[in-house]
This record gives C-alpha cells, sequence and structure tokens, in this order.
C-alpha cells in the first residue's frame, strides 16, 4: 500500500446518552421479509449492544442474516418488532427523509463491490456524499483531496475507478465513508473482492480508521480479517449463537458455538487521550 496512512480522525469518548453509552442497542429485535407464500422470518429476537469505539467482526453461513442485519442497523431497512437505538436515539418508524439525514450525519458504508460512480474520477467519488450535502464545491474539492490521502491515494485522485485496482478502488470508497465524519462505518463483506494481501491492506486502513474512534461493523467470511477485529459476533439462522474475542477463531477446528467465551463487556477500543 506504500507509506503510513494518516487517517487522522476526530477521538471520541463514548457518548453519554439514553441507551447505556452503546452506539448500537438492539433488543429482542425480529425481522422477517414479506414473500408470497407468507413471511420469511430472517432476525429472530437480536440481542445486541455495541459500544462506541468498537471494532466488531460478523460472522456466519450464507444466508443467516448478516446484510439483513447491516441494512437495519443502517437504516436502510424497516424491523417487525424490539427495539433500536443508535448513539442514543430510539429508531422507529421514521420517514426517509429522517432516515436519510440520519445516514448522512452518523454512518458511512462500505460494500463489497465498492459502488463507485464508473465515470467520475476517485475525487469526484469521494466528494459525492459532500455534494448530497450541498457544501460548496471548493470545500469538496479540499476534503476529497484530503481523505484521499489519509487512505494513501492522494497520486490517484485523477483517476476513474476501472483506472484502479481493487484494494485503491476500495480505498476510494473507505474515504467516501468517511468524508462526512460518521460515527460508525458499516461494511458489508468489504474484502470479498479482493486477494488474501489486498485484504489485509484494506484491513490495515478499517483498523486506523477503528483507531482514530469510529464504530466500525464489518461482515465478513474470511477469518483473517475477523481475527484483525476486538470481538466477533456469530450468526446462525437469524440468532447470534457466539460474541467473543477473535482469539477464539485460531483454533484449527471449524468455528463452533462452543469454540466462543460468553458475551463479555465491550472492549475499550478508543485509547484515553
Ligand atoms: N429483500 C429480500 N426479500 C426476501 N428475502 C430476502 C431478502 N433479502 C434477503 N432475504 C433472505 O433472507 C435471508 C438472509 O439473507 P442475508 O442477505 O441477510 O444473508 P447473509 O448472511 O448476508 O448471506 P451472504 O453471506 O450470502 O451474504 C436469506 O434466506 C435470504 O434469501
Ligand atoms: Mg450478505
Amino acid at each position: 500500500m506504500g507509506g503510513g496512512v494518516d487517517l487522522g480522525l476526530r477521538r471520541e469518548r463514548p457518548p453519554a446518552n439514553g441507551s447505556d453509552g452503546a452506539m448500537i442497542r438492539l433488543s429482542n429485535l425480529n425481522k422477517s421479509y414479506p414473500m408470497a407464500s407468507g413471511k420469511l422470518h430472517v432476525l429472530k429476537g437480536i440481542d445486541l449492544s455495541i459500544g462506541a469505539g468498537e471494532l466488531v467482526a460478523i460472522m456466519g453461513a450464507s444466508g443467516s442474516g448478516k446484510s439483513t442485519l447491516l441494512n437495519v442497523l443502517g437504516l436502510l431497512d424497516g424491523y417487525d418488532d424490539g427495539d433500536y437505538h443508535l448513539d442514543g436515539r430510539r429508531i422507529g418508524q421514521m420517514s426517509e427523509a429522517t432516515a436519510a439525514g440520519l445516514r448522512a450525519s452518523l454512518l458511512g458504508f462500505v460494500f463489497q463491490s465498492f459502488n463507485l460512480i464508473p465515470f467520475k474520477t476517485a475525487a469526484e467519488n469521494v466528494a459525492l456524499p459532500l455534494y448530497y450535502q450541498v457544501v460548496p464545491r471548493r470545500k469538496r474539492n479540499r476534503l476529497a483531496e484530503e481523505y484521499l490521502e489519509r487512505v494513501g491515494l492522494a497520486d490517484r485522485a485523477s483517476h476513474l475507478p476501472r483506472e484502479l485496482s481493487g484494494g485503491q478502488q476500495q480505498r476510494v470508497a473507505i474515504a467516501r465513508a468517511l468524508i462526512s465524519s460518521p460515527k460508525v462505518i458499516l461494511a458489508d463483506e468489504p474484502t470479498g473482492a479482493l486477494d488474501s494481501q489486498t485484504s489485509l491492506e484494506v484491513m490495515e486502513v478499517l483498523r486506523q480508521i477503528n483507531a482514530n474512534g469510529v464504530t466500525l461493523l464489518i461482515v465478513t467470511h474470511e477469518r483473517e480479517v475477523a481475527a484483525r477485529t476486538r470481538r466477533v459476533i456469530r450468526l446462525r439462522d437469524g440468532r447470534i449463537e457466539g460474541d467473543g474475542p477473535p482469539e477464539a477463531l485460531s483454533a484449527s477446528v471449524p468455528l463452533a458455538p462452543a469454540a466462543f467465551v460468553p458475551p463479555s463487556p465491550a472492549p475499550a477500543a478508543v485509547p484515553a487521550s
């Protein structure tokens, strides 16, 4: 990746709010998809608390509900019953405009397929969230350059996505997620399309973002990625079947619920400043 990556983001302390200081708190959350043949119950009574500054991996078999959970957490989709508190706010029924406003101010997203606009340069892609927030062009451009530099891509600002490697495209997508200073970044298989060496480089960028105080949730199938987080949550058929430190992953046997220690208090991922 070359050179140090200086993400220089603000440091944050856990907020004092109405959800026990948790950035994300789910209580008995259920979600179904309506189907012609009846409801498909996908999230089945999820209880989960994630503190500000945590670095969490979400693992589980295909179809276990990981993306569904991330979409609910990201206010991209609703839920049927239970409770969701995000940064102290209760997230219930809300208009799309309210959800969009919360997403813009609190959340950043990173996807497996990068989701860059093919005919826009790296810098224009990074600046895009600010365009929607009606930030003046000059400031958008300055910030885009700054964030590209933080992910080590200052010299690729004018490249189109097709002129970048997969790892570079994902770093552009990460810079785009960061540019609006989110408190939480939700990443759905961010390294799923990358080779293992590039995966670890992208993971290093994500870890530095987290070290600067951003709460980070990463859905992944890769043990090596999960091993670089501080907490691994395993979903199985819409339920949490394991929640513990990644050390449990190093066992050579296939991951099993018994390999996990019981849920423990949130590790302090934010260094004292
Ligand atoms: N929009 C939808 N409408 C109906 N069913 C859906 C929808 N999205 C997902 N599902 C179903 O919900 C279940 C969970 O899907 P989800 O995408 O959350 O799984 P996942 O754990 O992310 O899997 P993968 O590892 O393959 O990405 C699956 O059975 C899927 O078929
Ligand atoms: Mg998925």
